[in-house]
């Protein structure tokens, strides 16, 4: 049987799809799906990727997210590095669509797509819930659409997601900005979000490196957790702590936002220091919907 290309299989997951979207524009219904374009009955009009996506921002936004980060970003993962996370995530996930046929998982500030790949590529998880993926990054999303699958991918701000109300059953917040009153919005009343939050010690070798050129030596997730806290009730807390050696502290150095701000020299310093073990320290955080919103 013939291939389909990537733009063919978007269309049809748009049109299997069409009645979960709506315009980020004018929030009304998604009317029709064309060769290249998406358009709302209001003829809001956004393009569709060759690549594979779709792109729902008006305004490309520039962000400190630009493609060598996602690369590097990537090259760790296939390190495995954070495997870990990734088989606490796909647990979560297996335990939260357990009692339905069909789920709908939504990752938002998705990346390079890591997470979704994964728990695409467990069956138990691909065979019940379908997968999306939302990024602010058109670098991130484009990265994202490498591998072959069937999931979602879309050029999307968290703080206006293009989907109706109640419509998904898990959201995955992994080291993203949350923005609850979206989530809660299209989270159904038994959704649950899935976040991961850095913890004190997280990449603390590097920290400490940079401590004199920024202030982000010292951290604490207290507020996140907080807002967390305050918009949804906790059902599962675990923290992931390890070291990890790797021989590889130049993408782990770029891969992070906390060098963002270093400049060319500051971060080929970096590479050259004598850091030998990482920290991982994170937060799994699972929350429900509050029975009172
Ligand atoms: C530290 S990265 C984490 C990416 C991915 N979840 C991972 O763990 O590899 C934070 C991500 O949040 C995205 N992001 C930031 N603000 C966003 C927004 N308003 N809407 C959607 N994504 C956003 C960034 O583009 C970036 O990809
Ligand atoms: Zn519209």
């Amino acid at each position: 049987m013939k291939k389909l290309k990537k733009i063919e299989v978007l269309r049809i997951l748009l049109n299997d799809n069409i009645e979960i979207l709506r315009c980020p524009v004018c929030k009304n219904t998604i009317k029709t799906i064309n060769e290249n374009s998406l358009v709302c009955e209001n003829n809001h009009c956004f393009n569709i990727s060759k690549k594979g996506y779709i792109n729902l921002l008006k305004n490309n936004a520039k962000t400190i997210y630009d493609k060598s980060l996602f690369e590097s970003r990537s090259k760790i993962y296939d390190e495995k590095i954070y495997e870990n996370l990734s088989r606490e995530i796909i647990d979560i996930v297996g335990k939260y669509s357990g009692n339905k046929d069909i789920n709908y998982v939504l990752d938002t500030g998705c990346g390079e797509g890591y997470y979704l790949n994964q728990l695409y590529l467990e069956e138990k998880i691909n065979k019940k819930c379908k997968l999306f993926g939302i990024d602010i990054s058109r670098e991130g999303i484009s990265f994202a659409t490498r591998h072959e699958n069937d999931i979602l991918w879309s050029v999307s701000d968290l703080s206006n997601l293009p989907f109706k109300n109640s419509k998904f059953d898990i959201i995955l917040d992994i080291l993203s900005p949350s923005n609850y009153r979206e989530f809660t919005r299209v989270l159904n009343k038994d959704g649950v979000v899935i976040k991961v939050v850095p913890e004190e010690h997280y990449l603390k070798e590097i920290r400490s490196e940079i401590k004199e050129n920024i202030k982000k030596y010292t951290y604490s997730n207290k507020d996140i957790i907080n807002a967390f806290k305050d918009n949804l009730d906790i059902a599962y807390d675990k923290r992931i702590t390890y070291k990890t050696t790797t021989s590889n502290l130049e993408d782990f150095i770029k891969m992070t936002p906390l060098t963002s701000s270093l400049s060319k020299e500051q971060i080929n310093e970096l590479i050259k220091s004598n850091i030998k073990t990482i920290t991982i320290d994170l937060r799994v955080i699972v929350g429900k919907i509050k029975e009172s919103i």
